[in-house]
C-alpha cells in the first residue's frame, strides 16, 4: 500500500508539500506525448514550480512499452541526476516510472528484473498521478512490460516498486477520451471481479474488491459519458486504486492471463482485451463459486436501473448467473461496446435478484448507503443508444 494517498478535486495542489517534505532537488516527470498534448502536464508543472525543485520531463514513451523502451527512459532519467520520480499518465507511464524508481542506481536493468525481480531496490521516492482510471498501478507492486521476442507481456513484481505518494485528482481524467475511459474502467472492473473470485481471495482483498466493484458498476457510465461528472470520475479513480490494492492482496486470474498474449502478440490495448474476455470468463467460472457471484450481485447491483439493465449487458448478466445476455451479445460488458472496442475493431449460481436483500432495497434504492451516482439513470434505452 502506498504511504500517502490524497484524492478528490484539487489533490494536485499537495505536490509542493510532498516534494518539500522529501527535500527534492530535481524531479523527473515521466509522461507520454498523448498526456502532453491533452494539456495535462501544465497543471503538474505549475505545482512543480511552486515546490522550487528543478525538474525534467521524459515523454518518449509509447503505450504499453517493451522492456527496451522502458530501459531507454530509465537511462535518460539517470543522466538527469533526478532524486525523485513523478509519473503523470496511465498504467504504461506509471509502470515505467516505478521501474525507474528501482533501477536508478544502474546496478540492474529492466531485463535483469524480468529474470530476477528480487534485484529491484528502492533508489528514490516516487509520486504517481494517474490520468486513467484504471490500471491501479499506483497501488500495486507490479510493472508490466512487453517482451517482443516472446510476443508476450510480462509482469515484474517487487514491493520496492510500491509508490510512496499517490494523488488522485479528477481533473486529470476530466477530458479522458470516452474510448480510453471505457477500456481502462473495464480493466479496473476485471481487477475487482477477478480478485473477488480468485482462489487466493482473502478478507483483505474481498473488502477492497467489493468496494471497487460497487463503485465501478454504479459510476462507470456517467464517468465515461460526461466531462462534468466529476464525482463519478473521482469515484472511478478511487475504485481503480482499491482494485489495485485488491490485486496486491490477491491477484488477477484467467481474464488477465488470457489478455496478456493478446497484448503481446496482437497489440490489443490492455483494457480492450480484458473487456472482450471478462463476461465469457465470468460465465465459465460461475459454477465454481456461485455464492461469490451472488454475494457480489447483492452487494453491488443496487440501483434499480442497473438491475433492469442486467439482461442486456454481459457483466451484469454473468454476475446474475445468467447464461448469456438477453441481447445475445457476449462482447458488450456495459452496452459501451462501440466506445470500448469499436465496430470491427479487435482493438452464477442463483439469480441474486430473487434475494431478500435486493427486494428490500428495490424501491428507490433506499436500503443502501448513498453513493456518488449520476442524475441521469442508466436505462435500457440509454444502453441501446450505443449498440
Ligand atoms: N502495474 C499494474 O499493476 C498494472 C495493472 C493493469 C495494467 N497495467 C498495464 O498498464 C498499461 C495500460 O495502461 P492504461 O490502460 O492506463 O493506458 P496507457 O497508459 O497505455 O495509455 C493509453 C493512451 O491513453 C492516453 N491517455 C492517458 N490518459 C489520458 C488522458 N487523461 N487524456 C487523454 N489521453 C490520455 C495515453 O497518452 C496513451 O496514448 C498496460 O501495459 C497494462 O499491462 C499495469
Ligand atoms: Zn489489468
Amino acid at each position: 500500500m502506498p504511504r500517502a494517498v490524497c484524492c478528490g478535486e484539487g489533490a494536485l495542489k499537495k505536490m509542493p508539500e510532498i516534494l518539500q517534505a522529501a527535500s527534492v532537488k530535481k524531479a523527473a516527470v515521466f509522461t507520454d506525448k498523448g498526456i502532453r498534448s491533452a494539456g495535462l502536464l501544465d497543471p503538474v508543472l505549475e505545482q512543480l514550480q511552486k515546490s522550487q525543485a528543478a525538474f525534467c520531463v521524459l515523454d518518449d514513451l509509447p503505450p504499453e512499452p517493451s522492456y527496451g523502451q522502458v530501459q531507454k527512459l530509465v537511462d535518460a532519467c539517470r543522466a538527469e541526476g533526478a532524486d525523485m520520480i513523478l509519473a503523470v499518465g496511465g498504467g504504461s507511464v506509471m509502470d515505467t516510472a516505478k521501474l525507474a524508481g528501482v533501477l536508478l542506481d544502474g546496478s540492474s536493468t529492466v531485463h535483469d528484473l524480468l529474470e530476477a525481480p528480487g534485484r529491484a531496490k528502492k533508489c528514490c521516492p516516487t509520486l504517481m498521478i494517474p490520468t486513467t482510471a484504471g490500471t491501479g498501478s499506483e497501488a500495486t507492486p507490479n510493472a508490466i512490460v512487453a517482451v517482443p521476442e516472446q510476443e508476450l507481456k510480462v509482469g515484474i513484481v517487487s514491493d520496492a516498486m510500491i509508490a510512496d505518494n499517490v494523488l488522485l485528482d479528477p481533473l486529470m481524467i476530466k477530458n479522458l477520451p470516452r474510448k480510453i475511459a471505457a477500456a481502462t474502467g473495464v480493466d479496473a472492473l476485471a481487477h475487482a471481479i477477478e480478485c473477488y473470485t480468485s482462489n487466493k481471495a482473502n478478507p483483505i482483498s474481498d473488502t477492497f474488491a467489493l468496494e471497487a466493484l460497487d463503485m465501478i458498476l454504479n459510476n462507470i457510465l456517467p464517468a465515461c459519458d460526461s466531462a462534468d461528472a466529476v464525482s463519478q470520475k473521482s469515484a472511478m479513480q478511487l475504485a481503480s486504486f482499491y482494485a489495485g490494492v485488491a490485486i496486491t492482496a490477491s491477484g488477477t486470474t484467467a481474464v488477465h492471463a488470457l489478455s496478456y498474449p493478446l497484448g503481446g502478440k496482437y497489440h490489443i490495448a490492455h483494457g480492450v482485451s480484458n473487456a472482450i474476455l471478462l463476461a465469457p470468463v465470468m460465465r465459465f467460472n460461475a459454477p465454481a463459486c456461485p455464492e461469490r457471484f451472488a454475494a457480489a450481485y447483492d452487494r453491488c447491483v443496487w440501483r434499480k436501473n442497473l438491475r433492469d439493465a442486467g439482461g442486456k449487458n454481459g457483466v451484469y448478466a454473468a454476475l446474475a448467473g445468467e447464461d448469456r445476455p438477453a441481447s445475445g451479445d457476449t462482447h458488450k460488458p456495459f452496452g459501451i461496446r462501440c466506445a470500448c472496442v469499436g465496430s470491427g475493431d479487435t482493438g452464477g449460481g442463483r439469480h441474486a435478484g430473487d434475494t431478500a436483500s435486493e427486494q428490500q432495497s428495490a424501491p428507490g434504492d433506499g436500503g443502501r448507503r448513498p453513493r456518488a451516482v449520476p442524475p441521469d439513470p442508466l436505462t435500457s434505452e440509454r444502453t441501446e443508444k450505443h449498440e
